[in-house]
């Protein structure tokens, strides 16, 4: 049977990441692709981001693709005007997907790629988990002549089933990162973190760090990490921090994933679609240039192979084969070389297994 995947390639250079990912995915597998528009390729034909049509067949779908949305021509600071972001965020809501997992392993062939010493970051192997549908990104928001508001607030029920999450994922420790002595969602956070944690997983390690704190570690000593717990926005700036540790933000990719409803019990016949997308943004000043870096596309396709759709060893024959690919010296530009995006997507290619 072959497995339904929604693409949403986006805008910028998404189109041209997408069409070799799905190139890629073929390699590997028996897909179905239903492309859709998106962000703010989609406010051009419909005059908004993310319209009933597209979230009702992410719905239907085995797992979503996305490349990036957002580019200048949709920039805007008028509350009234659609932004290609709110539909992002509207399919990260309308899918329930709470947990967003970045991975950053810088691997060894770009150590020296990274702005910091291979000393620093060798054998640095972390997870950022991400609390996606909550917080300030979420609550109210005001705006008069002379002021604004953003309300941030969280449910013990969030926090409970984020937790969850990061503690099934490590391996030995959870950094659990808050501003618990400023903000008072950041009290409730780590008094709902510290009860998962001794109620259901005694056997990991649990520390608390401030989140200044946590930024400066992240630099100072980022292989002292091994999941990282934080909320929605905190998780944001976090992870494009802990991205420049593989040497280029293009090389992250990562998943958003449901299952669990606030109220604690399982949403409905299990965990509904996840949505795999790169970090990294849009990339509007090189897109139509053909040089973006496809790689955390690929390996976002990787990961919705392995999250998405339980095919393990799919999963791991496009990781190594990005991995080989990189041995044999490939770099593109943001990485400092002069590879093309089809020349990367020809070198990955060649070394599926
Ligand atoms: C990300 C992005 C998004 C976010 C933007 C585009 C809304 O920065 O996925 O990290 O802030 O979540
Ligand atoms: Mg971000």
């Amino acid at each position: 049977m072959s497995h339904r995947i929604v693409t949403l390639p986006g805008d910028g250079i998404g189109p041209e990441i997408m069409a070799p990912t799905l190139e890629l995915l073929r390699a590997v597998g028996d897909f179905e692709f239903e492309e859709h528009l998106f962000g703010g390729a989609s406010i051009d034909a419909h005059g908004v981001p993310l319209t009933d049509e597209v979230l009702d067949a992410c719905r239907r779908s085995d797992a979503v693709l996305l490349a990036a949305v957002g580019g200048p021509r949709w920039d805007t600071t008028d509350p009234d005007r659609p932004r290609p972001e709110q539909g992002l965020l509207g399919l990260r809501k309308g899918l329930g997907l709470y947990a967003n997992l970045r991975p950053v392993k810088p691997l060894p062939a770009l150590y020296d790629a990274s702005p910091l010493r291979r000393e620093r970051i060798e054998g640095t192997d972390m997870l950022v988990v991400r609390e996606l549908t909550g917080g300030i990104y979420f609550g109210e928001k005001t705006r008069t002549a002379t002021s604004a508001s953003d309300i941030c607030s969280y449910t013990t029920a969030e926090i409970e089933r984020i937790a969850r999450t990061a503690f099934g994922a490590a391996r030995a420790k959870v950094t659990s990162v808050d501003k618990a002595n400023v903000l008072e969602t950041s009290r409730l956070w780590r008094e709902v973190v510290s009860e998962v944690h001794s109620r259901e997983f005694p056997g990991i390690a649990l520390e608390h760090v401030l989140v200044d704190n946590a930024a400066m570690q992240l630099v100072s000593s980022p292989r002292d990490f091994d999941v990282i717990l934080t909320e929605n926005m905190f998780g944001d700036i976090l992870s494009d921090e802990a991205a420049m540790l593989t040497g280029s933000i293009g090389m992250l990719p990562s998943a958003s994933l449901g299952g669990e409803s606030a109220s604690g019990d399982a949403a409905g016949d299990g965990r509904g679609p996840g949505l795999f997308e790169p970090v990294h943004g849009s990339a509007p000043d090189i897109a139509g240039r053909a040089i973006a870096n496809p790689l955390a596309m690929f390996l976002s396709a990787a990961m919705l192979l392995r999250h998405g759709l339980e095919l393990e060893s799919e999963a791991a024959a496009v990781e190594s084969a990005v991995q080989r690919a990189l041995d044999a010296g490939l770099r593109t530009p943001d990485l400092g070389g002069d590879a093309g995006t089809a020349q990367a997507t020809r070198a990955v290619l060649d070394n599926i297994e």
